[in-house]
């Protein structure tokens, strides 16, 4: 039995040890978390976005708990990538992958920033957070396909080589539409869901209770069956691998998504009710393939079927 996964695009092999990787922002920048967790075991790890300069945080509350889920409203909070690079990342384990989520203001620095990725040797693979521009106010560039095709080929000219990945925006957008544009870009993998916008507010105070503009991302177990359909739209509309993400909480959670058609999986919130939580997932999800008699997810990849009933 064996959880390494393996598939090809951009015309090279591209594997990791496991599926599970850490969502942007889900731990941090990841070393806040190498003394409470093994990471060393994990397919991947992304720290959370980063920008081309240090953020510089609004007043705003940034995060709150909803029924099934959590609202983040962060903001450009994190430290820029040239510091992330320079202080945090000499920090991390060995072991797994490093990608890095950019999000950026301009194309230019979206470029910029990727040429730096692209020659910083302990970083394996670039995705670009597709909330572009970030925080300036004007249209998303995915909704151009033009815009969107500059996007992408301004970081493939300077990837060196490297997988360039997309993260889907926050909220609703046409999967079919999406895929067309990124697979003429050249993207070679694609992450299928990234948050829904969702806000709360508390009757007593009546006030917004996370996020500068009164609201933010939602995501957590409440939005999986949401995600897991996203997955399963992406897997059909891309012919390259794509990554799921949202909602995920368990081992069970991890093989319907390679079933409804992931490569891997990216895990945000479960990482907040417990640290550990990706270590004891991994546990989870070796002993869970032995019980299911799974030899290797790539087998299985895809092969969810529909059920039937006799009508009669
Ligand atoms: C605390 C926190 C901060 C996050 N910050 C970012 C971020 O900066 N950029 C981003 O693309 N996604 C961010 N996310 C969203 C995750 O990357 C991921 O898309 C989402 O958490 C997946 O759903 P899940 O939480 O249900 O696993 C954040 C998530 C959490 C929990």
């Amino acid at each position: 039995m064996s959880m390494q996964v393996t598939c090809h695009t951009g015309g090279r092999t591209f594997s990791l040890a496991n599926p599970v990787m850490s969502a942007p922002g889900g731990v941090g920048n990841v070393v806040e978390f190498r003394h409470l967790t093994d990471l060393t075991k994990l397919g991947a790890v992304i720290p959370n976005s980063l920008m081309n300069q240090d953020g510089a945080p609004s007043a705003a509350t940034k995060f709150c708990c909803a029924d099934a889920g959590f609202i983040s409203a962060y903001g450009a909070n994190n430290i820029s990538l040239q510091n992330f690079i320079d202080e945090q990342m000499p920090l991390l384990p060995d072991g797994p992958k490093l990608i890095v989520d950019l999000k950026a203001r301009t194309m230019a620095e979206m470029a910029e920033m990727a040429a730096l990725a692209a020659k910083t040797k302990r970083i394996d693979c670039i995705e670009i957070n597709l909330i572009c521009p970030y925080g300036t106010g004007e249209p998303a560039y995915y909704s151009d396909p033009d815009k969107l095709k500059r996007l992408v080929g301004g970081v493939k000219d300077v990837s060196g080589g490297k997988p360039v990945i997309a993260k889907a925006p926050g909220g609703d957008f046409s999967m079919r539409y999406m895929a067309e544009v990124l697979q003429e870009s050249g993207i070679d993998m694609f992450v299928s869901f990234n948050c829904l916008n969702g806000c709360s507010i508390d009757i007593r105070t009546r006030t917004y209770r996370c996020g500068a503009g009164g609201g933010g991302g939602f995501f957590g177990a409440g939005i999986k069956p949401y995600a897991l359909s996203r997955l399963r739209e992406a897997a059909s509309a891309f012919s390259i691998p794509v990554i799921g993400a949202g909602g995920i909480n368990s081992a069970e959670d991890v093989i319907e998504y390679i079933l409804a058609g992931a490569f891997a999986v990216q895990i945000g919130s479960a990482n907040l009710k417990r640290p550990d939580f990706m270590e004891k997932l991994l546990v989870d999800l070796e002993k869970l393939m032995n019980e299911l008699d799974i030899h290797s997810l790539d087998e299985i990849r895809g092969t969810a079927k529909v059920a039937h009933v006799d009508a009669r």
